[in-house]
């Protein structure tokens, strides 16, 4: 069981723009989409922060994970239908032992964004980050990380993912 941050990125570290739009990356990013399901095969709860479930709302037709999913934020939201979610807040530490019970042995995908992230790392629990990286600059957005670290990740594997993205594991 692996805790894991999977995203996609600009080439200057930009999860979505500075309107929380991710049309960059429906524009330029992979085609052929089928490696987030191979992920997906290995998840069994997920994480994500207040303004990826805003654009999950937003945006989505319907509610597509099947895994229970911990929505971190303080805000009044309501549920999408037939999704398994929990609104938490608050310290990480035990909302990870609450993830790790729901997984059932299988991978923790911490979706975003970047802060979010930040505070799983913070407390020693990211065990890696899988990053593909789409071929544009944004110059402004939404940060992938917001943490400065003083040691370098170490880089497990590299794939590439059409001819506008390449996907790296770092391990932690
Ligand atoms: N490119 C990709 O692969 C990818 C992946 C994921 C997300 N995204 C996009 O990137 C953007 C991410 O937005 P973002 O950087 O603002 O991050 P976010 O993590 O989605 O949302 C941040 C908000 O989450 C809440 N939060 C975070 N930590 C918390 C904690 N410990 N306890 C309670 N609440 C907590 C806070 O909201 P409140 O206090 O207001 O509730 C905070 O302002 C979104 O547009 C999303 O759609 C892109």
């Amino acid at each position: 069981m692996k805790t894991i941050y999977f995203a996609a990125a600009s080439l200057d570290g930009f999860i979505a723009d500075q309107n929380d739009s991710l049309e960059w990356l429906f524009k330029h990013g992979p085609t052929d989409i089928s490696f987030i399901d191979k992920f997906l095969e290995t998840v069994g709860a997920i994480a994500m922060g207040a303004a990826t479930y805003q654009w999950l709302l937003d945006n989505s037709k319907e509610w597509t994970y099947k895994v229970p999913c911990l929505i971190f934020t303080h805000r009044n939201f309501k549920v999408m239908n037939g999704a398994d979610v929990r609104f938490v807040k608050g310290q990480i530490p035990p909302q990870h032992q609450d993830l790790k019970n729901l997984a059932k042995g299988k991978n923790i995908w911490i979706m975003g964004g970047g802060d979010l992230a930040g505070q799983f790392h913070d407390h020693g629990l990211l065990d890696e980050m899988h990053i593909q990286t789409i071929s544009v600059f944004l110059n402004n957005g939404k940060k992938l990380f917001s943490r400065k670290t003083d040691t370098a990740f170490k880089i497990k594997d590299i794939r590439q993912r059409g001819d506008t993205c390449v996907e790296v594991i770092y391990s932690i």
